[in-house]
C-alpha cells in the first residue's frame, strides 16, 4: 500500500537504520515540492535517493569511479550515501540544480521491502531527506515523526512504524566525483573503513563549499533546548554523558551509553527528550577517541551552534 500511495505522488514516511526518511517519488515534482513544504526546507537542498539494490545504481549516476563501484559494493545495504554525476533522470528538484546525485541502499527490512515493491511497480527510486522540519533533530521512532509532522501530512500519506533505529545518526556522505573519496558528512561509516575498501587515501582538506548540503550549515540537528558541550549544569538542566561520568548534583540525566555506537543510538532520542520534558538547557559530553565520535562530535558542535 505505501508503495502505490508512493508512486500514486503521496509522501511515505519509513524506517532506516539511520534516522526515518520522508519518502516521495523521485521522479515526480509535485511529490517532491510537498517533502519541501512539510520540512519547510529551503528549496534548493539537494535530496538523497534511495535504492533497493547497488543494481539501480546506473539508472541515476554516470562516469562511476571504480573506487566508488567498491564502496557500493562492500557496503550496501548500509549507512552511506554516493554522490555521483546523474543522469538524464535525476532532475535539477532532485539535485539542487547541482550536476550530482546523492545514492544509498539503507539496511533496514520495511525500508528495502518498501523499495523494491516501489521499484517492482515501476518506480525508479524513492527521495528521503530525514522526516523532520528543517534545521531539527533527526526522528530514530515513527512516534518522533508523528509528533513532528503529522500537522503538515495529508490523509494519503503514511509514516511507516519499524522501532527505533539501529544506528540513530544520518549515513556517511562520500562524494565520489574526484579521484579520491571525499567525506561531506561523517558517519558510522568511517574514514578507515573507506580507505580500506578503496584502497585510496581520502582527500581531507576543509568542507567543499561549492556543495550544497544542508548538514554543513552551522545551526542544525537542534533540539528547542540549548545545547551546551561543557559539564556544569544547573539544576534542572538535561545531561548526556557516557554511563561512566557521574551526572553533576542536580542535573537530570537524559542518557548513558556506554560507548560511541550506542552513543550514536541515543543521542536524538536524549534531545528530543529534553524538549518533551521541557528542559531548557542540555549539557553534553561528546564521547572522544575513536571515529564514530568524530561524527557525534559533528553532530553536537552543529546543534550547539545559536
Ligand atoms: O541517513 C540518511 O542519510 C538519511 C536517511 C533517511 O537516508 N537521510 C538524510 O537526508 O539524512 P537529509 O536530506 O536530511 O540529509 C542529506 C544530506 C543533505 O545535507 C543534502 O544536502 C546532502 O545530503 N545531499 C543530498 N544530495 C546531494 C547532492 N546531490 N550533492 C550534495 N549533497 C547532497
Ligand atoms: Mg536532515
Amino acid at each position: 500500500q505505501a508503495a502505490i500511495n508512493l508512486l500514486n505522488g503521496s509522501l511515505v514516511a519509513f524506517p532506516t537504520e539511520t534516522v526515518y526518511g520522508l519518502g516521495a517519488d523521485a521522479l515526480n515534482r509535485n511529490a517532491i515540492s510537498r517533502i519541501y513544504a512539510v520540512k519547510d526546507r529551503p528549496k534548493d537542498h539537494p535530496l538523497i535517493v534511495h535504492i533497493s539494490s547497488i543494481s539501480y545504481l546506473d539508472r541515476w549516476s554516470r562516469d562511476i569511479p571504480d573506487y566508488a563501484t567498491k564502496l557500493a559494493e562492500n557496503l550496501w545495504p548500509g549507512p552511506m550515501t554516493l554522490i555521483l554525476p546523474r543522469t538524464d533522470i535525476a532532475k535539477d528538484f532532485i539535485t539542487g540544480g547541482q550536476d550530482c546525485v546523492g545514492l544509498r541502499v539503507p539496511d533496514q527490512q520495511f525500508a528495502l521491502l518498501l523499495l523494491s515493491e516501489f521499484e517492482k511497480q515501476g518506480g525508479m527510486g524513492v527521495a528521503a531527506p530525514s522526516a523532520n522540519r528543517f534545521g531539527k533533530v533527526s526522528p530514530t521512532s515513527a512516534q518522533d515523526v508523528y509528533e513532528e509532522l503529522n500537522q503538515y501530512l495529508g490523509i494519503e500519506d503514511l509514516i511507516l512504524d519499524g522501532g527505533k533505529c539501529q544506528v540513530g545518526l544520518e549515513s556517511t556522505i562520500i562524494d565520489c566525483r574526484l579521484q579520491r573519496p571525499k567525506i561531506l558528512r561523517p558517519g558510522v561509516i568511517t574514514k578507515t573503513m573507506i580507505e580500506d575498501i578503496s584502497g585510496l587515501e581520502i582527500i581531507s582538506n576543509g568542507l567543499n563549499d561549492q556543495i550544497k548540503a544542508s548538514g554543513l550549515l552551522k545551526s542544525h540537528y537542534a533540539p528547542a533546548a540549548e545545547v551546551f558541550l561543557t559539564d556544569n549544569p544547573d539544576k534542572g538542566d538535561g545531561f548526556i554523558a557516557l554511563i561512566d561520568i557521574e551526572t553533576p548534583k542536580g542535573a537530570i540525566r537524559l542518557a548513558s551509553p556506554k560507548d560511541s555506537i550506542q552513543y550514536a543510538q541515543v543521542l536524538y532520542q536524549a534531545l528530543r527528550l529534553a524538549d518533551r520534558m521541557q528542559i531548557k538547557k542540555i549539557f553534553v559530553i561528546p564521547p572522544l577517541g575513536d571515529e564514530i565520535a568524530t561524527a557525534i562530535q559533528d553532530r553536537l558542535i552543529k546543534a550547539a551552534k545559536k
